[in-house]
């Protein structure tokens, strides 16, 4: 019916231009037969949006046929048309803009087969016209609704209203970057269809309710940027088939419930920038499709080896950094074979670091800078090069490197931002043979200046020379 419909556009338009001259009308046969109620309905919501300018009966008389609305889709029911998804917003050039002041038209809850209603920087304005998602009349929708979405609407205000909790065909409920503020309402977790529930970048306030546990075919639970607080419920762990679980950017606290030992399908979880205490806990062992775990800026302490890292033998993404974490880097973070992020900057670990991270496969970036390591770093001078900066040792004060290329090694095949360590070695003076420890190079260089030696000499020679010989010899 539709390909049919496509090749006939052409000549049903040049005979409809004429037909449209002469009678001013279209002839019934030619367009694609709706409801009345369906076709004015489709033309007042839309006028409701877009501004009263707007006159659809004018500028589209056969919405569903040859005279196709930008975001408006069709299907055929019983040999009639209806208004199967609805896109408002400057998604594509000709798409629906909205005015800057807008209304919900009742007639968008008497669609008879809408699936699909997504808002796109459609309310714009905060201050001047701040606009509520409807309280009410969802649940007419209900029994066809699988897409809800509000993206990107700054002058969206107000509370998620409990009324969407009725809309129990519902698999994507999406409500990012809007001015939504205020609890979420126990309802949501009625939304038993839902796959992915994403309502990140608003002002949500209050806990995640309990009720979000009965999500249970939900993929995906997005509740990033908002200002959510209190504990996670331990229902959360029912939600079994989750792949990703972001509560990033909140003041979310407390533990992680044991119950999560049972989303055996998560493979990224983002809890980073919350007030999160107790996160390395052993039930996240049991978290085997884990890819990405990114838990930073987190008040989370303890230490490393609170976990048998080698249990999570799919981390590609492991990120820790400003996580109060103390102790040594245990060598099961080298187990991960996988690894492509390691960031453990900005913590107080300490210890030796172990060659073997160095010999991670698909290691890129490795943040180890901001800590309290010690020793000799003694990884090679391509693994410095192949790295660059995204190799952090910097501001581990204790921390130094040695590299078997020589004395003057180019700043790129040596860790950006770490000394190198004053090793014992032999330093051939005439007649005289020193080993040699610690090293104030700025005193060593006036020492050797003072003997005479060339600047090439001294460049040459400075990293060898320690405080200790200047102290010795200091009788010159
Ligand atoms: C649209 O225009 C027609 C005349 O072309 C007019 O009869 C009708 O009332 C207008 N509708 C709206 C909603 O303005
Ligand atoms: C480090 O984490 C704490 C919370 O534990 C946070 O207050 C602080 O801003 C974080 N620092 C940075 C640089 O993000
Ligand atoms: C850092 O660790 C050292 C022990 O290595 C401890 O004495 C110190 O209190 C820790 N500092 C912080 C801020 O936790
Ligand atoms: C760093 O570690 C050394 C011991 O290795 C310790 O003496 C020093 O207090 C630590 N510094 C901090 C700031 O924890
Ligand atoms: C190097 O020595 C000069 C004077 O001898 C001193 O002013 C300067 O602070 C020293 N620099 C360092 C990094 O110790």
């Amino acid at each position: 019916m539709k390909c049919l419909r496509n090749t006939k556009v052409v000549v049903v338009l040049v005979l409809v231009m004429v037909s449209w001259q002469i009678n001013g009308e279209l002839s019934e046969m030619e367009m694609a037969p709706m409801e009345e109620a369906e076709q004015g309905g489709l033309y007042s919501v839309i006028q409701g949006f877009v501004g009263s300018w707007w006159n659809g009966s004018d500028l589209y008389p056969d919405p569903c046929g040859w005279t196709p609305i930008q975001g408006v889709s069709c299907d055929l029911f019983d040999g009639l048309w209806y208004v199967t998804a609805l896109n408002v917003g400057p998604i594509h050039e000709n798409s629906l803009g909205c005015a800057t002041r807008v209304e919900f038209r009742p007639q968008l809850f008497e669609f008879k087969h809408l699936k699909t209603l997504s808002f796109f920087n459609c309310f714009v304005s905060r201050h001047k016209h701040p606009v509520s998602i409807p309280t009410s009349n969802w649940e007419k929708l209900a029994s066809k609704l699988e897409s809800l979405e509000f993206r990107s609407n700054p002058g969206l205000i107000g509370q998620v209203p409990a009324s969407l909790g009725s809309l129990v065909k519902l698999q994507s409920l999406v409500l990012i970057e809007n001015g939504l503020a205020g609890e979420l309402p126990a309802e949501i977790g009625y939304l038993v269809s839902l796959e992915r529930l994403v309502l990140s970048e608003n002002r949500l306030s209050g806990s995640i309710p309990d009720s979000f546990g009965g999500l249970n075919r939900l993929l995906i639970l997005d509740l990033s940027g908002n200002s959510l607080s209190g504990q996670l419920p331990p229902s959360l762990g029912s939600l079994t088939s989750l792949l990703k679980l972001d509560l990033s950017n909140n003041f979310l606290e407390g533990n992680l419930p044991n119950e999560i030992s049972n989303m055996k399908c998560l493979t990224l979880l983002d809890l980073s920038t919350n007030k999160f205490t107790g996160l390395l806990v052993k039930p996240l062992e049991k978290l085997s499709s884990l890819e990405q775990m990114v838990l930073s800026n987190n008040p989370i302490g303890g230490d490393l080896k609170s976990l048998e890292w080698e249990k999570l033998e799919k981390l590609a993404i492991l990120e820790l950094s400003n996580t109060s974490l103390g102790g040594q880097i245990p060598e099961s973070i080298s187990e991960l074979k996988r690894l492509r992020f390691l960031g453990l900057s900005d913590n107080n670990l300490s210890g030796n670091l172990s060659p073997r991270l160095a010999k991670l496969p698909c290691v890129g970036a490795l943040y180890l800078n901001g800590n309290n390591l010690t020793g000799e770093l003694k990884f090679s001078a391509w693994f410095y090069e192949k790295m660059g900066r995204r190799f952090g040792a910097w501001d581990n004060p204790n921390l130094c490197y040695t590299t078997a290329i020589g004395p003057s090694p180019p700043p790129s095949h040596v860790p950006y931002g770490v000394k190198p360590c004053q090793t014992k070695v032999k330093l051939v003076e005439p007649g005289s043979e020193a080993y040699l420890g610690h090293a104030v190079l700025n005193q060593t260089s006036h020492f050797l200046a003072s003997l005479g030696l060339s600047s090439n000499v001294v460049y040459g020679f400075w990293w060898l020379v320690s405080l200790e010989l200047l102290l010795m010899f200091s009788f010159l």
